[in-house]
């Protein structure tokens, strides 16, 4: 069966955020620039989950849910996609990522401990650890500027690791899109065990990379490190808005402590809906995975090939995964700085205040709305945005074109 990702469908009026013009303004100060920023796509979900979806709305009756099989569909998802086989009983379904790793950073850690967060991060995490009153140690990726390569700094990693009570890491990685190999994660869960970390992983893009993933939960369970994975069919099947999640333990303590605390604060429901799209999602939605996957690797290479050729002052670091990665504009920065010390008006803080430098330049001379790197971590991303390219091509290749006439724009003008 073929699936269409082409046909562009109007979200305007189906609450989306990433559409909002109230919220794309707040990004970069344009309502009107077009949506390549929050983390979810612009394709309809496979057939069968809308299906699903529909059966239930016209069933129109909303009681609570009971679904006896969620562990198990969870397990065989996990099996089938990424050969990880589970016990039920490793396995706790929740209602998203976020809450449940704030509830355990809650339950797992002490006001002030160390918490280390690899940055860029996706910035929830930071205010997790910050609105929770922890100790944030940034672990700042290694980036190579010939190469537009990140990569892990172990010597920071063990330098901070004995401050530290838990990691908080990302695999595959939001945003620089890095993947990790089993090495790569060996190495990372024998600090953790050598230094007693407690490392929570959210794979929620585990599921798009474009490789075969390598579970942090097996790994830990071979290390014999202490090991928490966060997975979710929200991202990989375009649910977000249906918040649903499976959490893995290496610890089985810990796991009935968390199902204590969520039951204590009366979380433990995902709703009718979320659950009939997760599992409807999970037991029909692979050969539509295959086929998203196949076009996110073309519109991530077209993205990549025509900075390239046409706009050799932006670089596209190509993630191993997913359908968002972080463009590198340092440089045209100078230029950008001329624009906005030329035209304040159009680079308002108080207008976009979700935004930086160079979200508010391509929103306001390019039209497109993309998040500032700053977002993912302060002033030491100030030189990248970060672009979702989980739209139809013909969009992708719309905005190509505008970021070129906006970079265009501003040699002409600022590049004596
Ligand atoms: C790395 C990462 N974790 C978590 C989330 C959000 O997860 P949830 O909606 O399940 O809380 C996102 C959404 O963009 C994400 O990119």
């Amino acid at each position: 069966m073929h699936y269409d990702f082409d046909t562009v469908v109007d979200r305007t009026t189906s609450l989306s955020v990433k559409w909002n013009k109230d919220v794309i303004k707040s990004v970069c100060g344009n309502p009107d620039a077009e949506p390549f920023w929050v983390a979810d796509m612009d394709f309809p979900v496979a057939g069968e989950v809308a299906h699903a979806a529909r059966d239930l709305a016209q069933h129109a009756i909303f009681g609570y849910p009971h679904a006896e099989n969620q562990r198990q569909v969870f397990c065989n998802w996990a099996k089938m996609r990424h050969q990880l086989t589970l016990a039920e009983q490793e396995v706790v379904i929740s209602q998203g990522v976020l809450n449940s790793i704030a509830v355990l950073v809650e339950q797992l850690t002490r006001t002030g401990e160390g918490i280390i967060v690899p940055l860029p991060a996706y910035q929830p995490f930071l205010r997790i650890v910050r609105n929770l009153e922890r100790e944030l140690l940034s672990w700042p990726l290694l980036y190579d500027e010939e190469s537009h390569r990140f990569s892990l700094d172990w010597a920071k990693l063990e330098a901070l690791a004995d401050k530290a009570k838990m990691l908080i890491f990302c695999s595959p990685h939001n945003p620089s899109g890095l993947v990790f190999d089993h090495e790569t994660l060996t190495r990372l869960c024998k600090v953790a065990k050598e230094h007693d970390l407690t490392i929570i992983c959210d794979e929620i893009h585990a599921d798009l990379n474009f490789t075969d993933h390598v579970c942090l939960h097996t790994v830990a369970k071979e290390v014999g490190a202490t090991a928490i994975t966060c997975m979710a069919p929200s991202k990989t099947f375009n649910i977000a808005g249906e918040h649903y999640s499976a959490t893995l333990f290496t610890d089985a303590g810990m796991r009935s402590g968390f199902v204590h605390r969520l039951s204590q604060l009366f979380i433990t429901e995902t709703s009718t809906f979320a659950t009939t799209l997760a599992i409807a999602s999970y037991e029909h939605g692979l050969p539509w995975l295959q086929q998203l996957l196949g076009y996110l690797q073309k519109n991530a290479s077209m993205v990549e090939a025509f900075l390239a050729e046409r706009v050799p002052q932006l670089v596209f670091i190509k993630p191993g995964a997913s359908f968002i990665g972080f463009v590198d504009c340092s440089k045209i920065m100078d230029l950008v700085e001329k624009d906005r010390a030329a035209h304040p008006e159009l680079y308002d803080e108080k207008a976009s205040p979700g935004g930086g430098l160079l979200s508010r330049f391509f929103g306001q001379r390019a039209g497109l709305a993309f998040n500032d790197g700053t977002w993912f971590g302060g002033d030491a991303y100030q030189n990248f945005v970060r672009l979702n390219y989980g739209t139809p091509t013909s969009n992708v290749q719309r905005a190509l074109g505008k970021m070129e006439e906006a970079v265009n724009f501003l040699v002409a003008t600022y590049e004596s």
